[in-house]
């Protein structure tokens, strides 16, 4: 750290820092520069920093240094700026974190084979923010996890060498809100929650973040900010559960369960929409409420709403099984040996990510069960399917004909969907995306 002049010297580390955050002259280090650290850093550049970005992914280092963005929710030419201004710098090697003044932790936060969290990549990058640790550093988790993670495995590695936190070092848990794809809100605009283990901790997060961002809301603690993340997530798995198991009790009634969320969602107070799905997807949603369940079991309660919400959404892939069946049926032809076209891998409309994503598990099951299976996803060129690579077939009239069923698992604005009523031979609807009443082709989730 640099030496503090004389007049600094009788003022805290937490004004210390204030103080270099607003005068721009701090210097900021993001570790993970995925769908959360990039944006993040691009904005912290953008307000005037100097900004470190830390992956141990080689090729979006070298990306990024090349002014390259990988992330669609963040221009190219934003990154080409700020790397050509030496306002964004991306590095594997962890050493350039002893000149940053704050850490913002951005790393995955899986689920382990049993379903358990697997918080072993924040683990690795507190390893190395603990090797580079000096005075006054503020050190922020944004990555998803269960309640107590800040406190009880992040504080106890930084403070084994007798510093105290609020004091020496600062620490703080603040979830990240971001929605890949969303144009309306966006890092900048999303308000920010920002937990401290102390309030000086609080104090100084809630400050780096208010030099770029509209909104910061601070809690009393990590715990409390940790929680937040969870309980949003957690409040979608359940009521997408709720409506998926109401989907399954339509379909039982003959009852269309797109046109009674429509309506019902023209109350003006005490409801929200939310819609049936071919299945959960994405790194948050199917993941996040297990971390809040695997923390309560561990503290001798059992979390039945997230248990029975992933039940019902986990069976949503099975049902669209069974309803390519029944769109099979139409023609009287067998799931074995029939051509599956899957429309969309994405896990949600108009973006690239497939991680987590439904469609790669009906593709999966429809192939076990014998289908001949392609995909069109105009935002995934490839994927890893079935041992191998499989490239996208292109949105055409042509290849649609191919098939004798598609399935809309995404509905991607890129898609014409009177043409793939026209083109198809019969349809799969999982989204509701083709409109009015097509029984002799069309089998709607
Ligand atoms: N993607 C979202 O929409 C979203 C939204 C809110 C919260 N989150 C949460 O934010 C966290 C990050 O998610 P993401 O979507 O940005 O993940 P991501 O996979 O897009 O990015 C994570 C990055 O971290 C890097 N990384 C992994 N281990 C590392 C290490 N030890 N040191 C340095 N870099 C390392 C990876 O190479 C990758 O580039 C997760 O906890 C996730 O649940 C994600």
């Amino acid at each position: 750290m640099t030496k503090p002049s004389k007049s600094t010297r009788q003022r805290s580390a937490a004004d210390v820092l204030a103080s270099r955050l607003d005068k721009r002259t701090a210097r900021l280090g993001v570790i993970g520069l995925g769908y959360v650290g990039l944006p993040l850093a691009v904005e912290l550049a953008q307000a005037g920093f100097e900004v470190f970005g830390v992956d141990i992914d080689e090729h979006r280092v070298r990306q990024l240094n090349q002014g390259k963005s990988y992330i669609q929710d963040v221009p190219t030419a934003d990154v080409k700026k700020l790397v050509r201004e030496g306002r964004l710098h991306a590095s594997t090697d962890f050493s350039s974190l002893r000149k940053c003044d704050t850490v913002n932790i951005c790393v995955p936060t899986p689920l382990s084979k049993q379903r358990d969290p697997d918080v072993s990549f924040i683990v690795a990058a507190a390893e190395q923010v603990q090797k580079h640790l000096h005075k006054g550093m503020l050190i922020i988790l944004e990555s998803t996890t269960y309640p107590g993670t800040t406190d009880e495995l992040l504080l106890p590695m930084f403070t084994k060498d007798g510093y105290e936190v609020g004091k020496d070092f600062f620490l703080a848990f603040s979830p990240e809100r971001v929605d890949p794809g969303n144009p309306q809100f966006q890092t900048r605009n999303i308000p920010k929650v920002v937990g401290g283990v102390t309030p000086a901790c609080t104090r100084v997060a809630v400050k780096l973040y208010e030099q770029r961002l509209d909104k910061v809301i601070p809690v009393t603690s990590t715990q409390v900010a940790e929680m937040v993340k969870l309980l949003e997530n957690t409040f979608r798995s359940v009521n997408i559960g709720l409506v998926n198991e109401l989907a399954l009790m339509c379909a039982r009634m003959k009852i269309d369960v797109w046109e009674v969320i429509g309506a019902a969602a023209t109350k003006p107070f005490g409801f929200m929409p939310f819609y049936p799905g071919p299945g959960l997807g994405g790194h948050c949603i199917p993941i996040d409420p297990f971390y809040l369940s695997w923390k309560a079991r561990a503290s001798g309660f059992e979390a039945r709403f997230i248990e029975l919400a992933g039940h019902v959404n986990g069976h949503m892939p099975e049902h669209v099984i069974e309803l390519v069946g029944e769109a099979l049926n139409l023609r009287s032809k067998a799931i074995r040996g029939s051509r599956v076209l899957v429309l969309g891998v994405a896990y949600k409309a108009d973006i690239d990510d497939v991680r987590e994503s439904p469609s790669l598990d009906i593709m999966e099951k429809l192939r076990e069960r014998g289908a001949k299976i392609e995909y069109c996803d105009p935002h995934v060129a490839s994927i890893k399917f079935a041992g191998g690579v499989m490239k996208s077939v292109p949105f055409t009239a042509a290849s649609l004909k191919r098939f004798d069923c598609v399935v809309v698992a995404t509905a991607h604005k890129a898609f014409h969907f009177p043409s793939v009523l026209r083109w198809s031979k019969t349809i799969v609807d999982t989204r509701n995306a083709i409109k009015g009443r097509h029984a002799n082709k069309v089998v709607k989730l």
